[in-house]
């Protein structure tokens, strides 16, 4: 039971220099979605696949914490009653920026999975096509990442967790892909206090009654310190 659930998105490292996904120069203008962020694309050139995030890997790496994941940290280890951070983001900023409660619901840069048995275990910096599987040794190596087409990780989890919630937010992310864009629709038909903290308007700012826009870095502070009271 989390008496905070947040929602994060590729707005809260933005600040910390990971580029957002549908920004002018996003990830996706600059990389074709179907070809590195689906089953289909994976199986079509998993060399072009293992490329994109062993970039994304190093940048990851090549990045730190800003002061929007160290104020949910802040919040997490001080406020009575729970938070559970559900990040959609792949980069471990939340874990370096000292929070310990996280649902990574679209995989990790850190993490590798067999797509032929399923096995999953702490990925290498960089990782080839040919990398075997260390439980069934066999060329089949991917990123532990969440493609479009998949099922993202815990959604069980995470509904039990927006119906317990008393205040829910969203914190740096466009609303553009569900289920997570759906979250504080369900958090709010549960009777949680919904809020919205991003650089502009989400496609579902309606969907909460609060709205704070501006950097995280500036927002998320100010929120958090705001209900340490
Ligand atoms: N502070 C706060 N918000 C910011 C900042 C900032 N400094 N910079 C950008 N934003 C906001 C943008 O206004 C935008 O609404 O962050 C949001 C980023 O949106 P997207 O690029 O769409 O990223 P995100 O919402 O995380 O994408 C969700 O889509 O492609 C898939 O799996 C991928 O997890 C990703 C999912």
């Amino acid at each position: 039971m989390s008496r905070v659930v947040i929602l994060t998105g590729a707005g809260i490292s933005a600040e910390s220099g990971l580029g957002t996904f549908r920004a002018e120069n996003g990830l996706w203008a600059q990389h074709r979605v179907e070809d590195v962020a689906t089953p289909e694309g994976f199986r079509a050139d998993p060399a072009l696949v293992h490329r994109f995030y062993n970039m994304r890997r190093a940048e990851s790496a090549g990045a730190d914490p800003n002061e929007a994941h160290r104020a949910l940290a802040r919040l997490e280890a001080e406020l009575d009653g729970g938070v559970t951070i559900v990040t959609q983001n792949v980069d471990d900023l939340h874990e370096r920026g000292g929070a310990q409660n996280i649902i990574h619901m679209h995989g990790a840069l850190a993490g590798s999975l067999c797509a032929a048995c399923d096995h999953r275990w702490p990925s290498a910096f960089e990782t080839t096509p040919a990398d075997l599987c260390p439980h069934c040794a066999t060329p089949n190596t991917r990123p532990d990442i969440v493609w479009f087409g998949e099922m993202p990780y815990q959604m069980d989890r995470i509904f039990g967790l927006l119906q317990d919630a008393e205040i829910f937010a969203a914190i740096g992310t466009s609303g553009n892909v569900y289920p997570a864009a759906g979250f504080a629709h369900e958090a709010r038909r549960s009777g949680a206090h919904t809020v919205e903290l991003n650089l502009e308007p989400s496609m579902v700012v309606n969907d909460f009654v609060e709205t704070r826009f501006g950097p995280a870095t500036r927002t998320v502070p100010e929120w958090v310190a705001e209900l340490l009271g």
